[in-house]
């Protein structure tokens, strides 16, 4: 008999036991990270590359070890556990995601699919349950944009996309180089090469994560399960106008680099809220002002664009817009605007494979579950090119996150959990599917 974390009693699916206890063991767990944050800053703040994240990756390595697994971390940093199955050979699985957070962020995003693929792999202990394929728990690093101006960055390491230049040119305000962060976080940049996987090492790779938005609630449904994830496009828009005496600078002849900015965050709003554009969103959410004080005509401002579709031709689209707007607020106000594009990450389609098992899943445990697109990027994106991914949303509440308010009810974990230990089960009866077909 399983007992619906939920509090309702269902039939027990045939092929597996979970633990009743699944609930109490994630949320102790879960707050038991919170408590890494920074302390200057508000909310919950783990950086990647900080000593709270490098505290945290310490307590989170433990979580595994106490369930026996064998822990280890790649060049890149990123912290894999491993059971092995019985087939010691045999490409693995892969659950996981991330514990590093955004500034004043929350405590659920990322973490709770790092503790949800533990607790998967406790299911399977207590019911004694030996699979045929390995099973990894992966926690990787700083999938957060971090100070370097890169995000996800173990997951590209992992499949063999992260650029090796960037472990030198990438530097932060203090000028310590993106190499010598992933050394300080416990990976080996100068091998870091080697934590590239071949696709034939890995089977599947599944990720419960926070909706991070207000749907599964509004539809009060527990389980979403995820098609895509949307594209994200970042962008640097450099103002130069000319600083300048505010009181003695007469309105008619400035060049006012930060009233130039204003008017460009408002037409990027513009254009996100078009509707030719479809599920297109369009943010502005770091900006530096130079001199910035008080009594000086702004001269300078950069800020960095965020630029999302589950279609690449939208988000195109989107920045050629920006662009043609950024010209005329350019010539209108006499001041320089400068964009260029930091990086662009296609959009990613989950694999049909897994999201059939992750529904059957939520179908044999009686529990309602809805598809749908990600409109936040995820270590599944990079992982989706090199195997078959999947992902599981547990809700949001009052779909916030990415705040210090960010929530989800423990038992939706408990239960993301379940789906996400029957898939892995699911995938390991049924890999001769997909290893016939290739
Ligand atoms: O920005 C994102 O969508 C993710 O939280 N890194
Ligand atoms: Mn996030
Ligand atoms: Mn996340």
């Amino acid at each position: 008999m399983t007992i619906d974390p939920r509090g309702k009693t269902r039939a027990a699916p045939s092929w597996h036991q979970f633990p009743d206890d699944s609930c109490k063991w994630i949320e102790e767990r879960i707050m038991e990270l919170a408590r890494y944050t920074d302390p200057k800053l508000g909310g919950y703040t783990r950086l990647a590359f900080t000593n709270e994240d490098r505290l945290a990756r310490e307590v989170v390595a433990s979580f595994m070890k106490d369930i026996g697994m064998e822990v280890r971390v790649d060049p890149a940093g990123n912290i894999i556990g491993k059971t092995n199955g019985k087939q010691a050979d045999a490409p693995v699985i892969i659950a996981g995601s991330h514990i590093d957070t955004v500034k004043e962020g929350g405590r659920f995003d990322g973490i709770a699919g790092v503790i949800s693929a533990i607790e998967a792999v406790r299911c399977f202990q207590l019911g004694n349950i030996a699979t045929q394929h390995p099973i990894e728990v992966v926690v990787f690093t700083s999938e957060e944009p971090n100070e370097f101006g890169i995000s996800t960055v173990g997951s590209r390491a992992m499949t063999g996309t992260l650029d090796k230049r960037l472990l030198v040119t990438l530097k932060n305000k203090d000028g310590l180089s993106l190499g010598e962060a992933i050394d300080f976080a416990g990976g080996d940049a100068k091998i870091i090469s080697q934590a590239a996987r071949k696709s034939g090492d890995i089977l599947a790779y599944l990720e419960l994560h926070i909706e991070q938005g207000p749907i599964l609630e509004n539809m009060g449904i527990p389980i979403g399960v995820v098609t895509g994830i949307a594209g994200i496009s970042c962008g640097q828009v450099t103002v130069l106008g000319c600083a300048d005496h505010a009181g003695t600078t007469s309105m008619n002849v400035r060049k006012d680099a930060l009233v130039a900015a204003a008017e460009s965050i408002q037409a990027l709003e513009r254009i996100g809220q078009r509707k030719s554009l479809k599920d297109t969103v369009a943010t502005i959410g770091k900006m530096e002002n130079f001199p910035n004080a008080a009594n000086v005509v702004p001269g300078k401002v950069i800020m960095q664009t965020d630029i999302r579709s589950t279609q690449l031709k939208f988000v195109e689209r989107a920045e050629q817009a920006f662009q043609e707007e950024l010209r005329k607020i350019s010539m209108r106000r006499a001041v320089n605007i400068f964009f260029n594009r930091l990086s662009i990450g296609p959009p990613a389609t989950m694999d049909d494979w897994i999201t059939r098992l992750i529904e059957e899943s939520c179908q044999d445990c009686g529990t309602l579950y809805h598809l749908m697109p990600s409109g936040a990027g995820h270590d599944a994106s990079h992982v989706s090119e090199i195997t078959k991914a999947g992902m599981i949303f547990v809700p949001s509440k009052g779909g916030k996150s990415h705040c210090p308010e960010e929530w989800t009810d423990f038992r939706d974990i408990a239960l993301g959990a379940h789906i996400l230990a029957a898939t892995i089960l699911k995938i390991d009866e049924r890999a001769k599917e997909v290893e016939r077909n290739g």
